[in-house]
């Protein structure tokens, strides 16, 4: 009878810290699901439509993403790659759209990952409405201590390999460059001018959320594009993000060049 209890009370105990760690990790790391009407410039890129990263909506033709999100798909015929908005939901519902060009920036390098921004060029235009719409750039960069709002469809755990079905977003808190190469921050001068770091507790970007948008909790702007991060969520390591300011005209042109 004491072992019943005691195999019962284990399973007990066992059952409720499974439910505690999917309460806190079963999320973009840390965050919560949302509607797509509450981030309406998200889209997913996918291959075959298969999701595999993130991206904005600038204008009804141009989406901003990753360079990273560019190579990893080289090799990829054009004609396999789409992008889906409108959607709370990677695989299915929304617009989706053909992929006719992706560029990425001149200066982006893999190595460094310094310009990690590129541009989809689609077709046909999306058509704006409650789910689908364009997002402003920001003119500046945070400084230390602003909220801004992270979303994707990427895998819901450190080293996990399975992305999120709906969409989710999580509130994390700027840190400005100088900050992000200093203690108790461990990335030192891995940190170039042109990108930002983010975090909260347990919170962050992670895999399949690259290229995806980092937007001002405040002026509903987009700061940044998400980049890299050693791991996700880990305790000296921020979400580093691509400064959409520093690109600035680069993407204008881009934009007014696919009226
Ligand atoms: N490079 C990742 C991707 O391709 C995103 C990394 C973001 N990591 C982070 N810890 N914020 O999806």
């Amino acid at each position: 009878m004491f072992r019943l209890t005691l195999i019962v009370g284990f399973f007990c105990i066992a059952s409720v810290a499974l439910e505690d760690s999917s309460e806190d990790n079963d999320r973009i790391i840390g965050g919560r699901n949302i509607a797509i009407t509450e981030a309406p410039y998200q889209i997913s890129m996918q291959n075959k439509g298969i999701h595999f990263c993130g991206g904005s909506i600038i204008s009804p033709k141009v989406v901003l993403t990753a360079a990273h999100c560019i190579a990893g798909v080289d090799g990829v015929s054009l004609s396999d790659l789409t992008c889906r908005a409108g959607s709370t939901m990677w695989s299915n519902g929304g617009q989706v759209r053909n992929i006719v060009a992706m560029i990425s920036h001149p200066k982006y390098n893999p190595k460094t990952k310094e310009a990690d921004i590129g541009v989809l060029i689609l077709s046909p235009a999306f058509k704006f409405d409650t789910g689908v719409k364009p997002i402003k750039l920001a003119d500046g960069v945070p400084t230390d201590g602003k909220a801004g709002i992270i979303s994707g469809w990427g895998v819901t755990r450190d080293k996990g390999v399975i992305v999120s079905t709906m969409l989710k977003c999580a509130e994390v808190t700027s840190i400005s460059r100088k900050n992000c190469s200093q203690p108790p921050w461990d990335y030192g001068d891995e940190i170039l001018p042109s990108m930002i770091c983010a975090r909260g507790d347990g919170k962050d970007a992670c895999q399949g959320d690259s290229g995806g948008p980092y937007v001002s909790k405040a002026t509903n702007k987009l700061w940044g594009v998400v980049s890299w991060g050693r791991g996700c969520a880990r305790e000296a390591y921020p979400g580093v993000y691509t400064a959409v300011v520093a690109f600035k005209k680069w993407i204008t042109k881009h934009i007014e060049e696919n009226k």
